[in-house]
């Protein structure tokens, strides 16, 4: 127990660092939270224009789970590594920096696969690209690549990482809520569209 608590507080606090928004902040564009969706990831960054803000957005909110999970397994052993995972998630959907008002976690949840199971981060890059360019709506990519990548290790045989990702993929699926309704509604923004 004590590695799993120093796990899931070691991700928390890299997790919980709202890259989107100090980026657009030091880069002069205001906040993030008020433009389009007010979600602080890479899509929204997209919608201020700046293509290189949102792809370093992208890459730094997906790292930060990656680092969180090496330096938990290499520092406290593997159960921590699993703990670390769902620590940065949940730092960064909901960061106490920011009220617990944090991302929705599809950058987070590719970075975290990329140190859990390569098989299902590319499971999740394909699925994401198929749903996310055949629709244009980032949304859809997220919400079916996260589904997929989360059941793909159990059928894999992993079970453990497996059920960890699904306790991510229902927080993602949750953070998408006003997402899901604006696309039943048909009133979803697609990909690089500001509103
Ligand atoms: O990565 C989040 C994406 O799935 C939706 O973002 O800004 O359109 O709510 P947004």
């Amino acid at each position: 127990w004590p590695a799993i608590l120093a796990g899931l507080s070691l991700g928390y606090g890299l997790g919980s660092i709202p890259f989107g928004l100090l980026l657009t902040r030091a880069a002069g564009l205001g906040d993030i939270r008020g433009i389009g969706s007010g979600n602080i990831g890479a899509t929204n960054v997209l919608r201020t224009g700046n293509k290189a803000l949102a792809a370093v957005t992208l890459l730094l909110d997906a790292l930060k789970g990656t680092a969180a999970i090496l330096l938990a397994r290499a520092l406290l052993g593997p159960e921590a590594g699993l703990a670390a995972a769902i620590g940065a998630f949940l730092g960064h959907c909901f960061p106490i920096w920011l009220g617990f008002r944090g991302g929705k976690g599809v950058a987070t949840f590719m970075g975290c696969l990329l140190a859990l199971d390569w098989r299902a981060f590319v499971a999740f890059a394909l699925v994401w690209l198929a749903a996310a360019f055949g629709t244009r709506y980032s949304s859809v990519g997220g919400l079916s690549a996260s589904l997929v990548s989360a059941l793909l290790p159990w059928w894999l045989g992993d079970p453990a990482t497996s059920g960890a990702l699904l306790v991510l993929t229902a927080i993602l699926w949750l953070k998408h809520r006003p997402n899901i309704e604006r696309l039943i509604a048909g009133t979803e923004t697609k990909i690089g569209r500001k509103g």
